[in-house]
């Protein structure tokens, strides 16, 4: 019989040495609510979004935040110091800044180095930054992950408002449930799965991001339209020149679609924290992650997304699954957005003389736990799992890939 917690407690009883285990069980479920916020000029003073989303639960005291800045962001938009200072000057009432905005190397640098966690530990604990206070990350997804991951396993977790500044985190990394940092050659190796408080899009960071960081983060755009919804894949081709051009109104558009389908998923797929084994918003993210290591973070996380999603829709095809027709149109809105299709890594060997690619399937099968699960494509817009892979296909699709790429 298994006594559940809580129930009324029962009278005092002796443990005795039965053989028959004496169980308690403990069942609890904690409902996770966030918003995810699309806005401009978050710290304009008149912009309330961000006063509102650190008050609004409690309006009448005053909130305490650290700031922490990606170095990329500061050098792009060095205005943003003042801003923030401008910001909660103008609304000191409710908000105050604990101490300057903490600058933290952008990119996976920020990721792959733990003295970096130390130091937000060691500031946290200076500023008396508690569980009532807040950290809010001003950054790209590198920078989102690390301090997230800081700001998770200080006083075991304090509250973090994400303000992501790339269109990958703003779409993707950003608005999810994940945090982590790079170890043992491993990416995420070390991390947290917790709920940001909240998170601001303020679109207008983008206009400074760079060409090459602004297109690698469409390819989680496509890879979300290709597992879950065929029409938004319609409208990227649509739209492709416009997002490609980096047109405001059309990028805006596919970040909110984007952001929106990663939620759905998050919300309703049955495993927000990912215990099974199953991984959707994983597609093509087996050999994306293996490239993004052998190339020593040379390929951005999106550029590796976009040769990895590639790479399984055609083995999708070698194995009958996607029609050609299909395949086709996914490789031509690449193109069409500017994401690579190809990279010599692709084919290097490894110490066994295959292809170094492959042990990205073992790696993914260990970063998963338990049976290998990859997803494949049956349809724009339809995934299916598979657990197996089939090597000799794999390579197939690699000489597909590698047949096509653009002439050097
Ligand atoms: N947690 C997750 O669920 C998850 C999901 C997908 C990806 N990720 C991670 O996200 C990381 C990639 O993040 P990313 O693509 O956002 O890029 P990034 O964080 O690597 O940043 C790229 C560069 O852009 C700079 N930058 C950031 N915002 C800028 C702006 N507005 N203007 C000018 N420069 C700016 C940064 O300083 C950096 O140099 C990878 O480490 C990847 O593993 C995490
Ligand atoms: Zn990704």
């Amino acid at each position: 019989v298994v006594k559940a917690a809580q129930d009324q407690a029962t009278p005092l009883q002796p443990v005795t040495n039965e053989v028959v285990p004496d169980r308690i069980r403990q069942s609890f479920s904690m409902r996770i609510e966030y918003d995810v916020v699309f806005t401009h000029d978050a710290f304009d003073p008149a912009n309330p979004v961000l006063l509102e989303t650190l008050s609004a639960r409690e309006p009448a005291r005053q909130h305490r935040v650290l700031a922490i800045l990606d170095q990329g962001v500061d050098a792009a938009w060095p205005e943003t110091r003042g801003w923030l200072r401008a910001y909660f000057q103008r609304h000191a009432e409710r908000l105050r800044l604990v101490a300057e905005p903490l600058l933290m190397v952008g990119g996976e640098a920020s990721k792959n180095a733990p003295a970096l966690i130390d130091w937000i530990h060691g500031e946290l604990h200076r500023h008396h930054v508690d569980r009532h206070s807040f950290v809010v990350v001003i950054g790209g997804g590198g920078v989102q992950d690390a301090a997230g991951y800081a700001a998770a396993t200080a006083h075991r977790g304090i509250r973090t408002v994400r303000m992501p500044t790339t269109v990958l985190s703003q779409n993707d990394s950003g608005v999810g449930v994940k945090n982590g940092i790079n170890a043992f050659g491993a990416k995420n190796f070390v991390g947290t799965f917790v709920a940001p408080y909240a998170v601001i899009n303020d679109l207008r960071f983008l206009d400074r991001l760079p060409r090459r960081e602004r297109v690698a983060g469409m390819a989680e755009a496509v890879k979300v339209a290709l597992i879950r919804d065929g029409a938004f894949f319609t409208w990227l081709e649509e739209n492709a020149a416009a997002l490609a051009a980096g047109e405001p109104s059309a990028t805006a558009t596919m970040i909110r679609r984007c952001a929106e389908l990663h939620l759905r998923h998050i919300a309703t797929g049955g495993d927000p924290f990912e215990r099974g084994s199953a991984r959707p918003l994983d597609f093509g993210h087996w050999a994306a992650h293996k490239l993004e290591a052998m190339t020593a973070h040379e390929l951005r996380h999106g550029e590796a997304v976009a040769i990895g999603l590639l790479l399984d829709s055609r083995y999708s095809r070698e194995l009958g699954l996607l029609p050609e027709g299909d395949l086709a149109r996914i490789e031509r809105l690449l193109a069409a957005l500017g994401l690579p299709r190809w990279h010599d890594a692709l084919t290097s060997p490894g110490p066994d003389g295959r292809p170094a690619v492959l042990a990205g399937l073992d790696e993914f099968r260990e970063h998963l736990g338990g049976e290998l699960t990859i997803t494949l494509l049956r349809g724009l817009g339809h995934a299916v799992e598979v657990h197996e892979v089939r090597e000799p296909l794999v390579l197939r699709a690699v000489a597909w890939l590698r047949e096509r790429r653009p002439a050097p």
